[in-house]
């Protein structure tokens, strides 16, 4: 059901710009239209400016007007070389609940198109700190 979106996940790591960490993560998006979003890392010399794969996706979807997220397929590892499942970071994670709704959204933290495992943000993200806490309306 993942697999090609886990593929396009794995296409990002040719794009990965990684030179500090040496480690390359892809990700694709799926927003329910049927959209796909990808990203990369893409680190810095100043190292804090560094950005994860997974809201390099969030980031260029929303700024092209998508928000309505199903899932997101992250790959990664040492110089692009997959051995193991690749977690989302805790600021993902945050970015994440910012947009997507705990129980529906899907992360698959892929070793390839068929070995995958699949998390709700909430499982990855429990009693998260959300828009809803702060009574915003997200527009
Ligand atoms: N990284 C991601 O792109 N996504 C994650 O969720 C985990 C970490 C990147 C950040 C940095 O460029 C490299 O992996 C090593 O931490």
């Amino acid at each position: 059901m993942w697999e090609e979106l886990i593929r396009r996940a794995i296409a990002q790591l040719d794009y990965a710009y990684a030179p500090y960490s040496e480690f390359k993560v892809g990700a694709a998006l799926l927003c329910r239209d049927g959209r796909i979003f990808t990203g990369c890392n893409i680190e810095n010399s100043a190292y804090g400016p560094s950005n994860c794969a997974e809201r390099t996706a969030i980031f260029k979807a929303v700024s092209e007007g998508f928000r309505d997220f199903k899932a997101i397929a992250i790959v990664g590892g040492k110089h692009g070389k997959i051995e193991d499942y690749c977690a989302p970071c805790g600021v993902c994670r945050q970015v994440m609940a910012e947009f997507c709704h705990p129980e529906e959204f899907q992360i698959i933290m892929a070793k390839s198109p068929e070995d995958y495992q699949v998390c709700t943000l909430g499982e990855l993200l429990p009693k998260a700190f959300s828009p809803k806490i702060l009574e915003v309306e997200q527009g």
